[in-house]
């Protein structure tokens, strides 16, 4: 079965509107997918960005002026990768052309943003707008929430969600955007990595009632682009302390959000224990989900153990791919967009999907209240 043709623009050809432009290209991967995704044109300020895309035969618009992409009749849907302070203009003009969007998070630099994208949709009938956070996509993952979702867990005690990068540890790096507040933002890596930490925790339904945030700048200078130093004045470590509830019980809910964890790259982890069961994943070992029970082991009695699942290949949607093989990063990101893409044409049915708009937007009030509980050292609620 192919499924109907969608026209897809990509704005900001830089690290993930690449990403993205080869994950399409996989897309025969996919089993009886209700939409065919094309690429069809591409946007990004910079003339030599573009040209990387010139190996991608079905491209047929590339410009500098995402104005131009926007007013092509043809183009049903696009993807937005670019600095965080753009975030709204571009993701509110996109949603008023409208055209369907798959956002980048943070899904604005700040609350104010993230409303004025919200005020957006809700002007527009029939806006379809989603919002980027791969790494649940990870089969093991996948396994991890089915499991939490199934009951076997019993009153959770503890849960936790992780994501931890390490190449800041290198103090010779340059600046980039994303170490500067007025590109990246006031909550610095809660906005680079914070959706990817949120985004199973409120599907899960546990949104958090009151948050404490445990924020470092660690390295506050960076070498700009003539070896000077100048400042590099976002947070580079953030760990959320929560309370949140499951079926009605409270229970201690973390965050881990670091640019400054040695020897880690792009790890995600999940894990949720109960007074039943227990589920860790980690894409360290993207194999393997860790599953704790209670087990009754002949000539000894009952003993507490962890025990170790294989998870394969298959994710949200089905691939051609053999069920034994291995899932990696790439793969996540396909399986974002087919559940993106299943979403909009109303076939994703009860499996997992990609952040929601309102999702998005709370993020953004548990980020703030995280940084206004760091300054005054108590708990805050996050403003509904
Ligand atoms: N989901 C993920 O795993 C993941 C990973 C990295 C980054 N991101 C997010 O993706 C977004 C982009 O990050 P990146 O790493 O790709 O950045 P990047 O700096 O590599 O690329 C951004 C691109 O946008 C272009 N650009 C700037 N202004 C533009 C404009 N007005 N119109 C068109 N193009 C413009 C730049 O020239 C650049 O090529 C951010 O929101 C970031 O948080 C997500």
């Amino acid at each position: 079965m192919s499924g109907e043709r969608v026209n897809v623009g990509i704005i900001g050809g830089g690290l993930m509107g690449r990403e993205i432009a080869a994950a399409l290209r996989r897309w025969p991967a996919l089993v009886d997918h209700p939409a065919d995704p094309q690429l069809v044109a591409v946007c990004d300020i910079n003339p030599a960005a573009l040209e990387w895309f010139e190996r991608i035969d079905t491209v047929r618009l590339t410009t500098t002026d995402h104005r131009e992409l926007l007013a092509d009749p043809d183009i049903d849907l696009v993807y937005i990768a670019v600095r965080h302070d753009l975030h709204e203009q571009l993701y509110v003009d996109t949603i008023r052309a409208g055209k369907a969007l798959l956002a980048e998070k943070p899904f604005g630099i700040d609350r104010a943003a993230a409303d004025a994208i919200m005020a957006a949709i809700d002007e527009t009938p029939g806006a379809f707008v989603r919002v980027s956070s791969e790494m649940p996509f990870f089969p093991g993952a996948q396994w991890a929430i089915d499991y939490v979702r199934s009951g076997a867990l019993g009153r959770i005690i503890e849960a936790k969600c992780t994501f931890l990068h390490a190449s800041d540890l290198d103090t010779a790096k340059p600046l980039n955007w994303k170490r500067q507040k007025r590109f990246c933002g006031e909550a610095g890596v809660l906005n680079d990595l914070g959706m990817h930490t949120w985004h199973v925790p409120l599907r899960l339904g546990w949104a958090p009632e009151r948050v404490m945030g445990v924020l470092q700048d660690i390295v506050t200078e960076r070498p700009g682009p003539d070896g000077d130093l100048l400042p590099c004045d976002t947070w580079d470590n953030a760990v959320i302390h929560s309370w949140s509830f499951h079926e009605g019980a409270p229970f201690p809910l973390a965050t881990e959000t670091k640019r400054i964890a040695p020897g880690e790259k792009n790890t995600w982890e999940f894990e949720a224990i109960g007074m039943n069961g227990g589920v860790r994943f980690s894409t360290k070992n993207p194999k393997q989900v860790q599953v704790f029970a209670v087990v009754d082991v002949p000539g000894i009695g009952r003993e507490q153990s962890w025990q170790v699942i294989d998870a394969g290949s298959q994710s949200v949607w089905p691939t051609v791919t053999g069920p034994n093989f291995e899932s990696g990063f790439s793969d996540a990101i396909l399986q974002m967009w087919a559940a993106f893409l299943a979403e909009r044409a109303g076939a994703l049915g009860d499996r997992f999907g990609t952040v929601r708009p309102e999702e998005a937007a709370l993020t953004h009030r548990i980020f703030a209240a995280a940084i206004a509980a760091h300054e005054s050292g108590s708990f805050v609620r996050p403003e509904v």
